[in-house]
Formats: C-alpha cells, structure tokens, sequence
C-alpha cells in the first residue's frame, strides 16, 4: 500500500464485491409500534437470505421495556435456519444483552454508542463514559462464546439534540474500540443528518486515527440524501453498507427519525454503477412487497414500485394519448 493510501482515499474499483448488511428486522422493525409476529419475522429473514443476502442484523437483545417489538429476539433467531455463508448479527447493550445472545446462533455481538451525550443518555440512558465501560464484560463474554464483537457509533454525523457533532468524538469512540481488539467499525447516521461533507470529513479522521479499522456506512434516508453518500463513501473506498428492505427503520428515541437507505434501492444503484452484491434483486423486490404487506402500510422504497430498469410493462396496460 502506497505511503499516502491512509491521506488520499482510493475510489473502489468497478466490478468489486459490496457487501450489504440488511437491517431491516433490526433497525426496521424496532420502530414499527405494532407487534409483528414471530414467524413472519422469521419468513422475512427467510426471504431475504432467498434474495442471495449474506449478512443480517436480525434483532437486538437490548431491554424489552425499551423496545418490545424485539422481545422475542432469542425465539428469533431459535427459528430461523442456518444457511451456509450467511452470518447473523445483533445490538447487545450490556452483559446481559451479551449473557442472552450468547446462548443463540448469533454470529455478531454489535456494541453501539452515541458521539454525542444526549442522544447516548436517551437511547441507553448511560453517559458515553459509562456505556463504554459496559462493553468491556459484553466483550469477555461475547469471546468466551465465540461470538466476533462489532463497534458501532450512533449520530456519527449529527444528533437530533445537540446539532453538529465533532468527528473527534467519532475518534474517540472507534480508538476505544480499535483498544479492544475490535475491527470492525459501524459508523451509524440515526437521523440522516450525514451529508457529503460531513462523510468525507468523518472519514478523514477515521483514516487518520484508525487506519487498520474496517468502515460500515449505515445511513438513514431521512432527508433524501442517503445513496448520495453511498456514492461518496464508494469514491472514499468504502465497501460495506448497510440497508434496510423496503426503507423500512429509524431509532425510536430520536426525534424525527425515519428509514435506513434501502436495500433493493441501494442493490439497484450498485450493480447499474457495476458493482456486485450477490443479491437477485426481483427476489428481493418480492420480499420488500412481503414486507410491505406484513407491516401494513406503504414503504419509502422505489425500485419496488418501479421495477428494475429494463423490466418491460405490457403496452396494453396503458392508454395511448391522443388528442
Ligand atoms: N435485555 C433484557 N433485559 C435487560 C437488559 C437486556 N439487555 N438490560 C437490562 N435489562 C433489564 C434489567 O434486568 C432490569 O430488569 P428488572 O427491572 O426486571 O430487574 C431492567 O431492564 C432495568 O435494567 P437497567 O440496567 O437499569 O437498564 P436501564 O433501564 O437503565 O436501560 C438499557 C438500559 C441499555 C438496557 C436500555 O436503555 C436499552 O435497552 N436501550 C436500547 C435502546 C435501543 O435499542 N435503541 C435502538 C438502537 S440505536
Ligand atoms: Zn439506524
């Protein structure tokens, strides 16, 4: 690697594999008021794997009194089958987060912390000081289970309450960490407030600090500018993103707080700007619709209403104009 690859970013290259982490039972689904069944949970995620997706954060075991919808996240992950080369994650908040998840098949224990105190003491009423220390027992037991621990950071680049948030608060969380023998970095946009500017300024710092770190992007759509990062973060090197099918999401103690980027929308973009994800996007066209169907309303994504770009429509279908 050149000496200036951690100064200059390095666009990533056409034809190269992106990996997509779907959100959607997670970060979708803890906001939905309405409790969604377990089973079509489960046949969601079952469809979802069909689409070809290799990575799912499936649930949280975070406090059932803060978010019932994810109650059930052991029945959850009890009654989803196992495919080969598919891995499972899940939001743990404290040791008893991680004691729960690690009688499970999850694969990933993911920590997550706020940049900015207001939005932490909401979401996990804890400072971010004191919430760092509780990973350092969810890290032991997560080890001790074989289960791999993922750092995630919530109002990267920005916070309902406080407005701008520093990148060196971001620095500060990913080199806690980084200090922890954890590689894998999340950097989560709660509330979209993420903007070009802001991506590249994050990555900036990130690339200075913790350059041996692997970035997650997981933006949120909430202001129309979510694949517009993406598009950033891909001229900025980054290969994984996260998505949520249908653009389904939102953090229940944020305000203002609405959808993930979403999943067949982003895989759309990707393989149209020639890019690979693996994933069948008609098949996963059709999960969006399941999902559509099993939440009860209409959902933010596009392409599921549009079909994919060369889909032909039956000339019939529609009225010839005529004057
Ligand atoms: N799973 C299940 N129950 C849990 C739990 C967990 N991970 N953590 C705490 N609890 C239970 C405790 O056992 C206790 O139960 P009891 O009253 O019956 O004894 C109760 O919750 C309160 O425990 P406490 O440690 O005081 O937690 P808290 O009320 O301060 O809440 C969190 C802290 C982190 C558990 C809670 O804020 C939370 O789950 N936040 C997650 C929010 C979220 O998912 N946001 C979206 C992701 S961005
Ligand atoms: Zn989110």
């Amino acid at each position: 690697m050149p000496d200036n690859a951690k100064i200059i970013p390095m666009p990533v290259p056409a034809g190269a594999q992106i990996d997509i982490c779907e959100v959607g039972p997670r970060d979708g689904f803890q906001i939905e008021k309405t409790i969604i069944p377990t089973d079509k949970k489960i046949a969601i995620v079952e469809g979802l794997m069909d689409a070809g997706l290799k990575k799912i954060q499936i649930t949280s075991f975070v406090s059932p009194r803060a978010v019932p919808q994810l109650a059930d996240a052991a029945e959850v992950l009890a009654g989803v089958e196992r495919r080969p080369g598919v891995v499972f994650s899940a939001l743990v908040p404290n040791a008893k987060g991680a004691e729960r998840a690690a009688e499970t098949q999850v694969d990933i224990m993911g920590l997550f912390c706020s940049a900015s105190e207001s939005h932490n003491r909401k979401n996990v009423n804890a400072s971010i000081e004191e919430t760092l220390n509780r990973f350092l027992p969810v890290a032991e037991i997560a080890r001790a289970a074989g289960k791999t621990v993922q750092g995630g950071v919530a109002t990267v680049f920005g916070c309902p309450f406080e407005g701008e948030v520093p990148p060196a608060s971001v620095v500060r969380i990913a080199r806690f960490y980084r200090d922890l023998g954890i590689t894998d970095l999340n950097l989560g946009d709660t509330t979209g407030m993420a903007t070009p500017t802001t991506v590249k300024a994050v990555l900036a710092a990130l690339r200075e600090a913790v350059p041996e770190m692997t970035v997650t992007l997981h933006f949120h759509n909430t202001r129309g500018v979510g694949l517009a990062n993406v598009m950033v973060g891909l001229a900025e090197g980054v290969t994984h993103y996260d998505s949520s099918i249908g653009g389904l999401g939102g953090c229940p103690f944020a305000a203002g707080a609405t959808g993930n980027i979403c999943t067949e929308d982003l895989v759309y973009l990707l393989e149209e700007s020639g890019y690979r994800t693996g994933v069948d996007l008609p098949r996963l066209i059709e999960v969006s619709k399941l999902t559509q169907s099993v939440i009860g309303r209409e959902l933010p994504g596009q392409v599921m209403k549009a079909g994919p770009r060369l889909q032909h429509h039956a000339m019939d279908a529609v009225s010839t104009a005529a004057g």
